[in-house]
């Protein structure tokens, strides 16, 4: 099973507006479409100057419409028509110009008409001179939409123009995840989870570790799933090779003191927290700061010092999220050792894998049981995106009686 964006056979009507920032228009359609939508392109006749209605044509299968009084696009679809087709209407850019219009209900053009007949989900992405955006007028307008639309960007930096201010329009992937994460009405929309992955690397000199085998693919899936629920996610973790899940705030770290500090710093009113991560029991109790040498020092010497219990500290905490998950590799008597560390550790339930000749670590299946004080339920083997489905699935009933 693969997870669904919200954008997954959504109806999105694309709004391009007449600015050079157009051409990272282009990339939003993409990006869209990657993510399942259906992408309707509607342009203004000023957008056609910068980038060819044909380029929008070519990333979305869909002839784009520009005029309102074209015979041959009434006849297909109206611009009624098309107002209530869309599930989402996305004007990016969005210049001063357009947003006037918007604001005040103006409709000279396809787009504004559009925009004024739809009772869809709206929203813009404003790209325009940093003097332009603060004018007053500019800025009257914008409050005029807040609330009622979402509002993306702009960023600040240097301009097309050459001026350094705000303006810019956001990046196409900050506002398809932008969007993604606010219209997601998922089981864990407004949820705050914090989700710890992959080893710790703890050093033994300049250039050597110790480590483990984690791979961080089961704490990446969860956070996926989780963001894909519409959870604000914060996934903090060890040294992988894997990439961000859209929407998801990562924190690279290395040791398990590190991963501590950041857990701690993530804190703040956390529904959920999953300890994925394998951290290091134990560390070497001081680091060497030249490469140790086999022939002259005694590797017998490197004396271990344990690690703090980072699952265990959130647990106990004053700040403690509502749920807190803990995970258990275990390589005999599976549910023993986990039923004892439920209670060790605080935990409201623990995963219990087992990984008896290294079968799970590394690979994108997995086999669970999730342990609660006297009951457990034993997980549908499958990718770890699906174990972390059927996880949330059995988790979100629980916040919402706990909060
Ligand atoms: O004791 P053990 O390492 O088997 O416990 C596994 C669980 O405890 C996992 O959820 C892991 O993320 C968490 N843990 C931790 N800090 C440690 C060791 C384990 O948070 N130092």
């Amino acid at each position: 099973m693969t997870q669904t964006s919200w954008f997954q056979n959504k109806h999105v009507v694309l709004g391009v507006t007449g600015g050079i920032a157009c051409y990272k228009a282009c990339e939003l359609a993409r990006e869209l479409g990657r993510r399942g939508a259906i992408v309707q392109v509607v342009m203004t006749e000023a957008a056609t100057a910068f980038v060819s209605a044909l380029t929008f044509q070519a990333l979305t299968g869909r002839e784009v419409k520009v005029s309102m009084l074209d015979p041959k696009a009434e006849a297909g679809m109206g611009h009624i028509e098309l107002a209530r087709w869309a599930d989402l209407i996305l004007v990016a850019p969005c210049t001063a110009n357009t947003m006037a219009l918007l604001a005040q209900g103006q409709a000279p053009d396809l787009l504004s008409t559009l925009w004024a007949a739809a009772a869809c989900e709206k929203a813009i992405a404003p790209a325009m001179n940093q003097q332009m955006w603060k004018h007053p007028e500019t800025q009257a307008n914008l409050e005029r939409l807040e609330g009622k639309v979402q509002i993306i960007g702009p960023d600040s930096g240097i301009q097309a123009c050459g001026d350094v201010g705000s303006g810019r329009m956001s990046e196409a992937l900050d506002i398809a995840n932008t969007l993604e994460a606010t219209l997601n009405r998922g089981p864990l929309a407004g949820r705050r989870v914090v989700i710890t992955a992959g080893p710790t690397h703890e050093p033994v000199d300049p250039v050597r570790y110790l480590g483990n085998r984690s791979s961080g693919k089961m704490g990446f899936a969860l956070a996926e799933v989780a963001n894909r629920l519409g959870a604000t996610v914060t996934l903090i973790t060890g040294p992988v090779h894997l990439e961000t899940p859209a929407g998801v705030n990562r924190i690279d770290v290395e040791t398990a003191g590190d991963m501590h500090t950041a857990v701690h710093s993530a804190l703040d009113q956390v529904d959920l927290f999953i300890g994925a991560a394998a951290v290091c029991d134990m560390r070497p109790a001081s680091v060497s700061k030249q490469k140790l040498k086999k022939s002259k020092d005694d590797l017998s010497q490197i004396t271990l010092t344990e690690n703090i219990d980072i699952i265990h500290s959130v647990a106990t905490c004053p700040d403690r999220p509502g749920l807190v998950i803990g995970f258990a590799a275990e390589t005999e008597s599976v549910l023993e050792h986990a039923r004892q560390k439920l209670i060790a550790k605080s935990l409201d339930a623990i995963i219990a894998n087992c990984v008896a000749g290294g079968e799970i670590f590394g690979q994108d299946v997995t086999e669970a049981i999730l342990v609660f004080s006297g009951s457990e339920q034993k997980l549908v083997p499958g990718t770890k995106s699906e174990v972390s489905q059927e996880i949330f699935a059995t988790l979100s009933p629980l916040l919402a009686k706990r909060i």
